[in-house]
């Protein structure tokens, strides 16, 4: 389906806001399959984007901005928490060309805490020439407004493998050699209107 939300999602580095997180451990994107269709009348029409990420930090949020940190400061635990893996999913109708869906935001897999987006965006390298390239932005929503937001970019020519067959699906995966995949996130402002 392709997303109509009118959502628009978008995050403000905030220096005073990032001082107070604790330090985290990059998330780790261990697989993802990105798959455009061959635009046959009779094949499917949806592109399909399935990634998993896997988020090592134990849960431990930072308070809302302006509320006292000895208040609000979830306990930390005397265990180590496992990591959480997130499974994020989203397919459009594929009009040959990606900027149909850039900047629309997708939700992930449900979390215990908080809530888990990613965001297509246009490609850093404006002389791109494949339409296969493509920047995520994730965000893990931990309070209304604030959250953890990264950004990776994929692109066929440095981190993502695939074929298209004479039918013109095409199919693209992570490259072994890109494997860990790390993205470095940062504690900010998101605004989510
Ligand atoms: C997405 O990938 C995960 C992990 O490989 C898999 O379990 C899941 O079925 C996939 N989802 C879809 C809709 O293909
Ligand atoms: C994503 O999740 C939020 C909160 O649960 C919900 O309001 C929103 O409609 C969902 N968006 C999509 C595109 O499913
Ligand atoms: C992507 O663009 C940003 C902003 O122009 C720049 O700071 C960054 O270095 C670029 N990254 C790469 C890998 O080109
Ligand atoms: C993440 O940040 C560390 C420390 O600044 C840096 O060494 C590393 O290259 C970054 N990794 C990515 C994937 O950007």
């Amino acid at each position: 389906m392709l997303a109509t939300s009118t959502l628009s999602l978008f995050a403000i580095a905030s220096a005073a806001v990032a001082a107070a997180a604790p330090p985290q451990k990059p998330w780790e994107i261990s697989d993802l399959i990105f798959s455009t269709p061959s635009g046959r009348p009779q094949a499917s029409p949806y592109s399909h984007l399935n990634f998993t990420v896997i988020d090592p930090n134990v849960p431990y949020y930072p308070p809302p901005a302006g509320s006292s940190p000895s208040t609000d400061v979830e306990s930390p635990t005397d265990k180590p928490a496992p990591p959480t893996t997130v499974q994020c999913y989203a397919e459009w109708v594929w009009l040959g060309k990606p900027e149909a869906f850039y900047g629309l935001p997708n939700n992930c897999s449900h979390v215990e805490h908080g809530r888990w987006i990613f965001t297509i965006t246009k490609p850093n390298q404006t002389d791109t020439t494949d339409m296969h390239d493509f920047n995520l932005r994730l965000t893990h929503l931990v309070h209304p407004g604030e959250g953890f937001v990264g950004e990776a970019q994929f692109s066929w020519s440095k981190n993502l493998r695939g074929l298209c067959a004479a039918s013109g699906f095409c199919q693209f995966v992570i490259r072994a050699d890109a494997l860990p995949f790390y993205i470095n996130q940062t504690f900010t402002r998101v605004g989510v209107s």
